[in-house]
């Protein structure tokens, strides 16, 4: 994107005043002082007239067309409305010339993720997705466990986020664009697609209802494989009573797991190579003593860390600003949420729960 030829705080409208409208996108805009809130758009005139008192000079629009062609002075619009509009309301936006950031899901499926990808492509505003989640400091933590080599070779990653929490609201229904995989796993899933570091050469997925209301699913596993042999399972399920481990990986020198705020770490020494086991193929194993025959001892160093050093985090409307104002490619580009569209979209087959 080229650079803005405007300054000052970036003048911002939120489509749909709920949980992420106002409770995430407004929130965040009270403590910026380089973005304003400037319009707001829901039909309910209650929050909209709470909007207009806690922000001075915002102002409320029932209709979004009203506030397409009138838009009172905002140069970018954050679209916080049920998962079904996210790609109409982004294509109106961005053909009148806004920046657009789209709540997740970025679309329902992937037809409507390229639609609105095409329409991005020629647009004059930036388009982007808050896919907050990737503003954790415990994925960045991650990352740079796998990088500095503490664990070996990483092949095996385990995502569980878990509660027993039923619902019966609009995220339950298929019309709304509602359901597990819809709602939660665009984080889940895009966390995993950062820490798998490779291409996904396979997706299987598993949908179930399990304790909600509604036509979706709400337990979900899906597994990822990517070209470097790397799998990573995903479970995020509303029938879960027992807390569990939000992550856990495998190294060939070590394991991580997450307990609570911290990881445990059980490794050996990165420094030195395991010794090189040869195959001992006698079929009487010598001692009937089996794993190691003559024996292994290995000593595994341990420690805890904080799981989520706050150093680590990121700051997703910090680089939204930068993108905006300084012309830096978007952080969070809509290709690289296509791929979790796609992911989401290979987890459906073979399941009753269609996008
Ligand atoms: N990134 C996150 O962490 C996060 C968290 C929660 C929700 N979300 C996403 O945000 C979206 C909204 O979810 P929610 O939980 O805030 O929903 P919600 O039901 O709390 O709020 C939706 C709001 O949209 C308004 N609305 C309805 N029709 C509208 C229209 N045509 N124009 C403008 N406003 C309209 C409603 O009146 C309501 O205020 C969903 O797609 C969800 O996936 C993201």
């Amino acid at each position: 994107m080229a650079k803005s030829k405007l300054t000052g705080p970036v003048k911002t409208a939120i489509a749909g005043l709920g949980r992420a409208g106002w409770g995430i996108h407004a929130r965040i805009l009270k403590t910026r002082q380089d973005f304003q809130l400037v319009a707001v758009i829901d039909p309910e005139a209650e929050r909209r007239a709470e909007a207009e008192r806690d922000f001075p000079g915002c102002k409320g629009y029932a209709d979004w067309k009203r506030f397409l062609d009138d838009p009172n002075g905002a140069e970018l619009v954050v679209i916080a409305t049920a998962s079904i509009a996210h790609v109409p309301m982004s294509i109106d936006a961005l053909k009148k010339g806004f920046h657009v950031m789209t709540e997740k899901p970025m679309a329902t499926n992937l037809k409507d993720a390229d639609k609105v990808l095409k329409v991005a492509k020629k647009a004059k505003g930036l388009f982007t997705v808050h896919q907050n989640h990737r503003e954790d400091a415990d994925l960045h933590h991650l990352l740079s466990i796998f990088d500095s080599g503490l664990l070996g070779r990483v092949f095996y990653i385990r995502m569980f986020s878990a509660g027993f929490r039923r619902r019966n609201d609009w995220q339950t229904l298929r019309k709304f664009g509602g359901g597990t995989l819809n709602n939660t796993c665009p984080h889940n899933i895009d966390e995993c697609l950062q820490l798998l570091q490779s291409p996904v050469v396979d997706v299987w997925g598993d949908l179930q209802q399990a304790v909600s209301a509604g036509d979706t699913e709400d337990h979900v596993q899906v597994m990822m494989r990517g070209k470097n042999g790397r799998v990573i399972e995903i479970v995020v399920t509303s029938a879960c009573a027992i807390p569990q481990p939000h992550w856990l990986v495998l190294g060939t020198k070590g394991t991580l797991i997450s307990e609570g705020k911290e990881f445990y770490i059980k490794h050996l020494d990165p420094a030195k190579p395991l010794p090189k086991l040869k195959v001992n193929a006698a079929l009487a194993v010598p001692g009937r003593k089996y794993g190691v025959v003559g024996g292994e001892e290995l000593s595994f160093l341990e420690k805890r860390v904080p799981a989520a050093p706050p150093e680590m985090a990121k700051n997703l409307y910090s680089e939204l600003y930068r993108s905006i104002r300084e012309g830096k490619k978007a952080w969070i580009t809509p290709e690289s949420v296509r791929e979790q569209i796609r992911v989401i979209a290979a987890a459906r087959k073979g399941t009753k729960f269609k996008g």
